[in-house]
């Protein structure tokens, strides 16, 4: 279905002076859908040959620009097909209105090496989806590529950030915005002057057809209330994430129950996380490392989490700290720990593997760990956990642990290293860039080390916490 707001939106990127057009607001108002239309029209009358899409990594760019539920570039437009030839990366082709062939870049912002996709070309138009999460430098590349462009044009989408992030003070707030803003957001627009042929519109969950009451209602429920992210994401809005990321939530129902049950022929009350446990309950397990710091002398911790049928919920069973700082005995430790849980589990074909990451030496450790493991005949995978390495990836770990907190997926067991767990988490703090405040303090450490363990179901937790596969 079109709407009146995407034929003024599309009009306006074709008018011959536009160079930018940003887009921002609330999950799921059909920002990208919308983009990917005006992007495929203004590539179809650009003059130019060479045009980019650029996404967070080529996941990302399949995902919500290629694909898209079907609205996306090549699921809604037949001319659009994949390049043969390749040039420095994948990129897709359309014709053009003067029947010159087009070609369309995908650059994934994350990693330098997908940015070499774009690196001294000239290109004249470039959508950037999600453009507050890419890295200031690519951003003013990608400007610096339409230096030299007949016709440039550029299109962003962003959900709200902090006012301060550079891509609001270099770019978007000299827009002049149209349609309806929210005023806070329209004050911090107005500071700045505006630039010929720069637009911006303000996005809501009301502007996409596909969105009845029921999901926007199940939309804005999936951040907690009053959260830094229900503010930037639900409402659209920007925002300065202050204070504790978690604390305000994470009361005592985030322990699991003590319940009533039948175990070894007696009726008793048991800790739930440690029923299901002792009954060969729990459909998955992980074990996540953090290796510490070892001029710090600690760090390295280990988290023991488990899954309930149907991805109901994801329980931290158990957690705990080494407090040995010489590799060969850290080694033993943590092999010792995970030999202990290990004998616990009944149903060992549920443990996926065991994730770890850290401070430096890493690499060095795990063959040793490894070894050790299999000595102890623990046969399970044991690799690093390097998806949430990144800085979005990082995001991406924070968005999962909000969403799981706000929906009540995650819990901590009765158990003291779970306890000391979740007390951590209370004290994490955010930095001025929206992510955790980390300068190696030991709550980070117990952080991190649940954010391994949890690495292996990221994907599939994420989409059934979002819905999107509704
Ligand atoms: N005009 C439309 N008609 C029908 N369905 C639409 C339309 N626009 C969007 N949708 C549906 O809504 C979904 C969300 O839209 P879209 O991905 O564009 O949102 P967004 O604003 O980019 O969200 P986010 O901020 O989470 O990236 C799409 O996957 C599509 O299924
Ligand atoms: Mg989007």
């Amino acid at each position: 279905m079109v709407t009146q707001k995407q034929i003024q939106t599309l009009a306006l990127a074709l008018r011959p002076e536009t160079v930018l057009l940003a887009f921002e607001g609330e999950i799921r108002s059909g920002k990208t859908v919308d983009m990917i239309q005006i992007f495929h029209e203004a590539v179809y009358y650009n003059p130019g040959e060479l045009h980019a899409i650029c996404g967070r990594d080529y996941n990302a760019i399949r995902d919500n620009l290629l694909k898209c539920n079907g609205f996306g570039l090549l699921d809604r437009f037949s001319d659009v097909d994949y390049g043969k030839e390749k040039i420095g990366g994948y990129f897709l082709t359309m014709k053009g209105y003067d029947g010159h062939t087009k070609q369309i870049l995908l650059a994934g912002y994350d990693k330098v090496n997908q940015w070499e996709a774009i690196l001294g070309k000239t290109i004249n138009v470039i959508l950037v989806d999600e453009c507050n999460i890419a890295d200031k430098t690519f951003i003013d590349e990608c400007w610096a590529r339409q230096a030299s462009a007949d016709k440039p044009l550029m299109l962003y989408t962003l959900n709200g950030d902090n006012p301060d992030h550079p891509i609001y003070t270099d770019y978007i707030n000299y827009c002049k915005p149209l349609g309806q803003v929210p005023p806070e957001t329209l004050a911090e627009m107005d500071k700045y002057p505006n630039k010929k042929g720069y637009y911006y519109y303000h996005w809501k969950m009301t502007d996409n057809p596909a969105m009845t009451p029921e999901k926007i209602e199940r939309a804005r429920s999936i951040y907690p209330k009053d959260s830094y992210y229900y503010k930037i994401k639900v409402l659209g809005l920007r925002g300065t994430p202050e204070g504790a990321i978690f604390a305000q939530y994470l009361d005592d129902s985030f322990t699991s129950p003590t319940v009533e049950v039948v175990y070894r022929a007696a009726k008793q009350n048991m800790d739930e996380c440690e029923y299901l446990l002792k009954t060969g309950q729990y459909i998955k397990y992980a074990i996540g490392i953090d290796l510490g710091n070892n001029d710090a002398k600690r760090g390295t911790v280990l988290s023991l989490i488990g899954i309930t049928r149907g991805y109901k919920n994801l329980d931290v069973i158990d957690a705990t700290d080494c407090q040995s700082t010489e590799s060969n005995a850290l080694v033993h430790e943590i092999c010792t720990h995970i030999q202990m849980w290990h004998n616990e589990i009944q149903n060992l074909n549920a443990i996926d593997s065991i994730r770890i990451d850290g401070f430096g030496a890493v690499q060095i450790l795990i063959p040793t760990i490894r070894k050790e493991l299999i000595n102890r005949k623990i046969r399970t995978l044991t690799d690093l956990a390097i998806k949430f390495g990144d800085s979005a990836g990082r995001k991406a770990r924070l968005d999962l642990n909000l969403l799981m907190i706000s929906r009540k997926v995650l819990r901590w067991s009765q158990r003291p290293g779970a306890q000391k767990s979740r007390a951590m988490f209370k004290k994490l703090k955010y930095a001025d860039d929206g992510l955790p405040f980390d300068e190696n303090q030991a709550e980070m450490d117990w952080y991190d080390s649940e954010g391994y363990a949890i690495t292996p179901f990221a994907t599939t937790l994420t989409n059934a916490l979002r819905w999107y596969n509704e």
